[in-house]
Formats: structure tokens, C-alpha cells, sequence
């Protein structure tokens, strides 16, 4: 055997035994029960025999595991059921949720190991602190996010990696890129420095990136963390994203003629609400000038793919795939993301897009009136985020049917949201008449939900929201 043959079994034996993770993400929440909630996805080499992911395998409901998320007192296993597989780019990718019974008030948990795709030891860290956040009391929870193992980025081009990244109390979220042995090990920025030219906007939580790295693989480890309105330098938690960049090249055509989305595939950060028991059905469909060879989701546990269909319109080649989900309760009030890519027969990838898909959007369920003033509290059957836009509220005036008034629910002097709380204070500097009944109605995106979808408006009837004067 010559020297080459050498080294070509060599390189594959070392890339047997080990680089088989492909990046995780983590995200958590205080139950009422006093434990908190640990949401993750976890990815790894398919190839690896612990790691299988098919079709089957996604419907049947296995699990697979391998590592353990630590405190300094307690490890959990990471089991994950398979949501997704590639098997051109080589992972399996799942998800799970972990109970915790919290050891104090403020803790970290660590997950970490050695084999990274590339370079070596990886390590994530998740910042926990229970105590009553100093705005509002109540217990926080950390920012959410979802994002596939592996994106394929065309060498030469321009690129964004946009995170669906969504914080169900309302802070403000910011990224940045991972620093130090916990959170990101032998993959941080100050040292591995992969893709330096690539620049992260803290507070979109998006990179933006010109390809012009070499060919290859390059693991990234951000952190989003939260932050108070009142308090904006100390965040209230971390948590980590870690994914895979792989660099491609192709002999063929330019950056922009490789596989695009069309109509109906919903766009990156579009927001899909739907409801416990509901079904909701996203139609992925893309379309190039060379034959399509596949679809790559990263999906919601339960969600399930049609088998894709392609055809020749004499021009272009299409294919497309629907995925389905019907919420069940454990996914209510929270958001949830599905991410979409596809590749063609020559190995050019379309862009990643991501979509949320908050379970419930928030329903004002009741309006209580504060004794005698025109102070009001709108109180909503679930946690909510703050309009990006205000809308007006406005008071009619039952007999007549007139709006006599309309508040700007923008306006802080008579509007304060309490989204964890999940009520509203709005109060009318108004001079009701005595002698008349009044209703106010309730627009569509009053508040939103916590996905970033417009809350749904709900006057179910007039005399619902009826004002009554002089009581
Ligand atoms: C998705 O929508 C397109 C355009 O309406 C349609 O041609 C295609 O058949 C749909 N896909 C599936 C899998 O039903
Ligand atoms: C009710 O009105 C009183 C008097 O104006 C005020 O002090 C109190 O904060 C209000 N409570 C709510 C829940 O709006």
C-alpha cells in the first residue's frame, strides 16, 4: 500500500471513533411545581451507531442518549427522541425536556465532552437563577431558540444566519459569542476564532457572513441571554447555541442560482399561532434549475413530513413536502420553531429559514373594573409579550354606537403591561356620562403572543366588555 492509501485509512478510522457532536441548544422555565423545565435539542453524527435516525425510528418514538447536563451536585442523562435526520450532511438532531429539582436558587449547568465535529472538547453552560426578578417578582424564565445542527453556507457568497429567538417574559435579548472553558471549551471565539470575519449583531441575534473562509466545517457557540427593561447590563440567564457552519464549493453557476423557496413556504420569522389540538399544516416548497435532491427540516417532537413530491414545469424543477403538527398540551404556551433547508443534485443548498409557532395565542378573557375609577385591569389567559407596534383601544358608546374615546395603549401614563402577570392596567381620562353604557373593543395585537404572533382579537360580544358608570 502506498503512503497516500496510508493516510486515507487513517483519517478514516479517527473520523469513525470520534467528532460525532453537531451542537445543542438549551432553554429552561420555573413549573409551578417548584422544579424548573430544561428544553433542549441535542445533534449528532448519524454515522455513529448510537446516534441512528430514520424514518422510522421519528415515528416509532425511540430514544436515543449520550451525555449528561451537570450541576455541581447532579447529572442527567440526555436522552433526546429523533425529530430530524440528513443523511447527505451525516447528523441526527432531537429533542427532549428534563425536570429539574433546583439544588439552590442560582445555579449553573454544564454539559460537555470531547469530540467535536472539528477541534475538540466541547462545552455548553446554562445559567439558572430562581430568585424573584426585582421588576416584577415574579420567577423568570430564559430566552428560547431553536437552530438546525449544520448550515450549509456557499463559499464565495453572502450569508445571514438569523436565530428564531424569542423570550416569553418580554426582555430584552442579546447575543453574543460564547467565552471561556465552560461555555464553549476548545470552539471559543478568543482562541479557535472560526469564521473571523463573520459579524454578530448582538441584539438581533443574527451573523452576517461572506463566505470566504476555506472549505470545511466550523463549529460556532453563541449565548442569548435576558435582560430587564430597568436593568439592561445584568443579564438574568444564559443559554447556549451551538452549530455547525460548513463552507461548500461548487463548480457551477453563480450565488444566486442555487435552490430558492417559493410560494407558499412561509418566510424566515414568519409566526404561525395555533392551538392545543389544533392542526396546522406548513407547506415547504422550493424550486432550481438543476434536479432537487432533498429537504432538510428541524422540527417539533410529533411533527410529521409528507413524502416530498417533485416535478418539471419545462423550466424549472420543483419539489415540495408538507409537515404537520397538532399541539398537545405539553407544548402549550410556549414557542416553538421549525427550520427548513433544501439542496440540489449538484450539492448547492438553499438558505435556512426558521419559523415560530407560539402553541395559544393570549385571549383576553376578562376586563375587571378597579372600584369607581376609570382605571381597568384586561386580564389575558396567558403570559404575553409587548406589541412592537401600539395599538388604540377604542370606547364606544353603546347607545349611538359611536367611539367617544380612544386610548394609545402605547401611552405609559395610562397603560402598563404586566405580561407575566398576565394582565393589563389601562385607565380612561375620559368623562364617562352617567346616564349612557359603554363598551371598549378589543383590536387584533392589543398584546402579542409569546412567539411574536399578534394576539387574536376577541370581542366575542359588546356586553362583554360593557363599562358601566356610576357604581
Ligand atoms: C404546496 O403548494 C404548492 C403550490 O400551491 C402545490 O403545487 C404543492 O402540491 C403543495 N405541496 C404539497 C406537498 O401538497
Ligand atoms: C385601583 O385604584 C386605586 C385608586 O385609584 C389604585 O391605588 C390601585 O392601584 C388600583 N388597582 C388596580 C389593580 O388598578
Amino acid at each position: 500500500m502506498n503512503i497516500i492509501g496510508l493516510i486515507i485509512i487513517n483519517f478514516f478510522v479517527i473520523s469513525v471513533e470520534s467528532s460525532h457532536f453537531r451542537g445543542a441548544s438549551f432553554s429552561w422555565a420555573p413549573m409551578s411545581s417548584g422544579s424548573i423545565k430544561v428544553d433542549y435539542r441535542i445533534s449528532w453524527r448519524r454515522s455513529d451507531n448510537n446516534h441512528n435516525c430514520d424514518d422510522n425510528t421519528i415515528a416509532s418514538g425511540t430514544t436515543n442518549m449520550e451525555g449528561d447536563l451537570c450541576s455541581d451536585y447532579d447529572c442527567f442523562l440526555l436522552e433526546y427522541y429523533c425529530t430530524d435526520y440528513s443523511e447527505v450532511d451525516d447528523w441526527t438532531s432531537g429533542r427532549n425536556t428534563l425536570y429539574i429539582n433546583p439544588p439552590t436558587s442560582k445555579f449553573d449547568l454544564i454539559f460537555d465532552g470531547n469530540d467535536w465535529v472539528v477541534a475538540s472538547g466541547w462545552s455548553l453552560l446554562i445559567t439558572v437563577d430562581l430568585t424573584p426578578r426585582l421588576d416584577n417578582g415574579f420567577i423568570n424564565s430564559s430566552p428560547t431558540v431553536d437552530y438546525p445542527p449544520v448550515v450549509n453556507l456557499q463559499y464565495g457568497c453572502k450569508h445571514s444566519i438569523i436565530f428564531p429567538i424569542y423570550d416569553v417574559d418580554g426582555d430584552i435579548i442579546r447575543c453574543r459569542w460564547a467565552s471561556g472553558k465552560n461555555e464553549c471549551d476548545s470552539v471559543c471565539r478568543e482562541t479557535y476564532n472560526a469564521l473571523p470575519s463573520a459579524v454578530l449583531d448582538q441584539n438581533d441575534c443574527k451573523i452576517a457572513y461572506t463566505a470566504t473562509d476555506q472549505v470545511g466545517l466550523y463549529p460556532l457557540a453563541i449565548q442569548a441571554e435576558d435582560f430587564m427593561k430597568s436593568s439592561p447590563k445584568v443579564p438574568l440567564s444564559s443559554i447556549p447555541i451551538q452549530f455547525v457552519v460548513n463552507i461548500y464549493d461548487v463548480n457551477y453557476g453563480s450565488c444566486d442560482t442555487g435552490p430558492t423557496f417559493v410560494s407558499p413556504t412561509p418566510d424566515t420569522g414568519e409566526c404561525f399561532s395555533v392551538d392545543v389540538g389544533e392542526q396546522l399544516t406548513i407547506n415547504i416548497t422550493v424550486t432550481g434549475i438543476t434536479r432537487l435532491n432533498s429537504i432538510e427540516t428541524t422540527s417539533v417532537i410529533g411533527m410529521q413530513r409528507s413524502a416530498v413530491t417533485t416535478w418539471f414545469d419545462g423550466v424549472s424543477y420543483y419539489m415540495s413536502v408538507l409537515v404537520n403538527w397538532t399541539p398537545t398540551s405539553e407544548a402549550d404556551g410556549q414557542d416553538h420553531s421549525l427550520c427548513f433547508s433544501a439542496r440540489d443534485t449538484n450539492g448547492r443548498y438553499s438558505d435556512t429559514r426558521c419559523i415560530n409557532i407560539p402553541v395559544g395565542a393570549p385571549i383576553p378573557t376578562a376586563v375587571e373594573r378597579n372600584g369607581t375609577t376609570n382605571s381597568w385591569n384586561i386580564v389575558f389567559d396567558r403570559t404575553f409579550s409587548l406589541p412592537e407596534s401600539y395599538v388604540e383601544l377604542p370606547v364606544v358608546e353603546t347607545r349611538t354606537g359611536s367611539v367617544v374615546f380612544t386610548l394609545d395603549t402605547g401611552d405609559p401614563t395610562y397603560v402598563t403591561y404586566f405580561p407575566t402577570s398576565k394582565n393589563m392596567h389601562v385607565t380612561f381620562d375620559f368623562a364617562f356620562d352617567p346616564t349612557e353604557d359603554y363598551y371598549v373593543i378589543i383590536p387584533e395585537g392589543l398584546v402579542r403572543s409569546i412567539g411574536n404572533c399578534p394576539a387574536l382579537s376577541l370581542v366575542k360580544e359588546s356586553s362583554f366588555w360593557t363599562i358601566e358608570i356610576g357604581i
